[in-house]
């Protein structure tokens, strides 16, 4: 019996991202908590990130990332028939950051979504848009990874602040044409064992902000984090390594890895397993911190405009966040 899986290639036509102006160095945080530039630098790697304005929105940096990503791929946004937007950080707990984000760039032939899976919705997003494309249900898709964590951050807690920024970067995904290359395999996963490691206890219907506990700053992002690095290496090497198997591809193959930015030590901790030098992988978290769901997809954009890889050259992307979420694709270019 012939496998009736995927029918038409998808290949990613436009990267695009955003960051706010604003920098926050590790220098600047020593101000605000009990830490030092050289705690962050050699636990972490990260040397400053990126703070959205009090009016800059989760999706305001969305649409700024999309336009970029739409301008490459030479397409209008109303020829989208798509748009995901993962974020944890939504504008509004309700509606998704989705419509918010279709209506600005003007999209209105398109269904606008959000999807909630922390640092791994953009690849799960990619996940969704691909299969969609393939069956021929849609065209034209836009996915995006955007944040603002800044907002839902305890600047007084150093075990947190010091870890994360704001950001967005988009993709615009469509049918391959002729000579082009292709989305060649993804692999997504949960593990719901672990919700209590990493979370935002506040604010939901769980835990509702009131008079009584405002105080306890519980809409805040909250981690228990050695445990966190360690499922995160496990995770991610676990997944990079089917979705390269699926592909057929040997760590020679890769041109570049462009992993989630939360740390440089679980980056290199990958490649390492991975078999991968670390010339070929990707990292800007010195710059951006972890910025979530807009990590991946901010570092796809940089390498993509620095040349990192070109049309025919085989990448890696992967990705691990709080569920746990992971996931990985493969893509030729
Ligand atoms: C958060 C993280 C950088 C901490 O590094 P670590 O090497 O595990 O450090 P520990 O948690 O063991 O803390 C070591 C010490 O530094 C202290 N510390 C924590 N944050 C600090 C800070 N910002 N500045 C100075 N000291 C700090 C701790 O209190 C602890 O002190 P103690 O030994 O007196 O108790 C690291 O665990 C990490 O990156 N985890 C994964 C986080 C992540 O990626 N999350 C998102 C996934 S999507």
């Amino acid at each position: 019996m012939s496998q009736s899986h995927s029918h038409i290639p998808v290949t990613i036509a436009g990267t695009g991202s955003y960051v706010p102006e604003k920098v926050l160095t590790n220098a600047d945080l020593e101000k605000l908590v009990d830490t030092s530039d050289e705690w962050i630098t050699t636990r972490t790697g990260i040397r400053e990130r990126r703070i959205a304005a009090d009016d800059e929105f989760t999706s305001h940096m969305a649409v700024k990332a999309s336009l970029k990503a739409l301008e490459q791929a030479g397409m209008e946004a109303s020829e989208l028939d798509l748009i995901i937007v993962a974020t944890i950080t939504p504008d509004t707990l309700t509606p998704a950051t989705a419509c918010y984000v279709q209506k600005e760039l003007g999209a209105m032939t398109a269904v606008a979504f959000d999807i909630s899976a922390a640092c791994s919705g953009f690849l799960y997003g990619m996940k969704i848009a691909k299969r969609l494309i393939s069956d021929g249900a849609f065209k034209n898709a836009l996915i995006i990874g955007a944040e603002k964590l800044s907002s839902f951050i305890n600047w007084e807690d150093r075990n947190t602040c010091i870890l994360f920024g704001d950001g967005a970067g988009a993709a615009v995904l469509r049918q391959s044409r002729e000579g082009e290359g292709h989305i060649i395999a993804t692999d997504i996963g949960t593990d719901g064992n672990q919700t209590h490691l990493l979370n935002i206890p506040g604010g939901g219907s769980a835990c509702p902000i009131t008079t009584e506990n405002a105080d306890q700053r519980l809409a805040s992002l909250a981690m228990l984090g050695k445990e966190v690095f360690k499922h995160a290496v496990t995770r991610m090497r676990d997944s990079a390594k089917t979705v390269m198997a699926r592909a057929g591809l040997k760590p020679e193959d890769i041109k570049l890895v462009v992993p989630h930015q939360a740390n440089l030590r679980i980056i290199d901790a990958i490649a390492d397993r991975l078999d991968v030098p670390s010339d070929r992988v990707f990292t800007n978290l010195q710059k951006y911190g972890n910025t979530s769901a807009a990590a991946v997809a901010i570092a796809l954009d940089e390498a993509h405009r620095e040349g990192r890889f070109t049309r025919g050259d085989k990448i890696v992307l992967v990705v691990f966040g709080a569920g746990f979420t992971w996931a990985s694709a493969t893509i030729e270019w």
